[in-house]
């Protein structure tokens, strides 16, 4: 048990490097929260993706087998406006942060590759990314730039080696999570003494049990979460300010 420091504001910027000092090592989980500030819209909030959208007519392993015309409409979108957008300073704070030896690894559920971008090494995606799309009958990896030349001329891309309609390489809603992937960050949970959620509901299984395997975890997040009850520090606030004031506090 930590006795709070009586000079600290509980819900507090400050109170949180505290925490990150006394219990180490510590693991981060980050998802659309953390890269709003790079133009890339969220979810669940009101302004969220899922506001305009139906996730299960484009994001779905069903939508994929049903209409995959239609998925890749909703993708093509997606990886451009994500291969466009730079990492904020949530993100190279994050990388900052791991460069100190305060966070251990990022498990993220985002596919905009920014987490790497911005300098973090230990990135473990737990819900793909836009770097490629994958062939459900031979297994081939098509990069993304080959898959957007096709889009260019053609509704959906196919496998150049067998010639099957291609599927996002990132997780559609009813797919499984990749196994290697989701190993590594249950084992990262579970050897934390804190798992630090950043801009994340906590709302999509099992990403959202994570934090419930590490011995304690403290959230930084705009808004309610799924586990904000269960949390031993819980700030209500912007992902950017939040974690640059973390790093002058420590
Ligand atoms: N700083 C802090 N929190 C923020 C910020 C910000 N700048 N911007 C948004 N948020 C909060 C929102 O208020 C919301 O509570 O981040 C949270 C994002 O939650 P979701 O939109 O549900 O995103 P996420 O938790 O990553 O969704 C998980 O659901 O649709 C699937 O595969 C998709 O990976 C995604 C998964």
């Amino acid at each position: 048990f930590i006795a709070p420091n009586p000079t600290i504001p509980p819900m507090s910027a400050a109170a949180l490097a505290a925490l990150l000092r006394e219990r180490q090592p510590c693991v981060v989980l980050t998802g659309a929260g953390v890269s709003t500030e790079s133009g890339i819209p969220d979810f669940r909030s009101p302004t969220g993706i899922w506001a305009e959208v139906d996730p299960f007519e484009v994001a779905s392993i069903q939508a994929f087998r049903r209409d995959p015309e239609r998925v890749w409409r909703f993708y093509r979108e997606r990886i451009h406006l994500l291969r466009d957008a730079e990492p904020n300073s949530a993100h190279r704070a994050l990388a900052e942060l791991e460069r100190r030896g305060v966070v251990a690894a990022v498990v993220t559920q985002n596919i905009d590759t920014l987490h790497s971008r911005a300098g973090s090494r230990e990135v473990v995606e737990v819900h793909g990314s836009i770097r490629s799309a994958r062939c459900l009958r031979c297994l081939w990896s098509e990069p993304a730039d080959a898959v957007l030349a096709q889009l260019e001329t053609a509704p959906a891309p196919l496998c150049p080696h067998c010639g099957e309609v291609l599927k996002p390489g990132v997780v559609l809603f009813g797919e499984l999570l990749p196994a290697a992937e989701m190993e590594r960050a249950t084992q990262l949970a579970r050897s934390a003494r804190l798992v630090l959620v950043v801009g994340s509901s906590l709302e999509v299984w099992p990403v959202a049990g994570l934090p419930l395997e590490a011995c304690a975890f403290a959230i930084v997040n705009r808004g309610p979460t799924a586990l904000d009850d269960h949390a031993l520090l819980k700030v209500d606030a912007g992902a950017s300010e939040t974690l640059s004031k973390v790093l002058d506090a420590l």
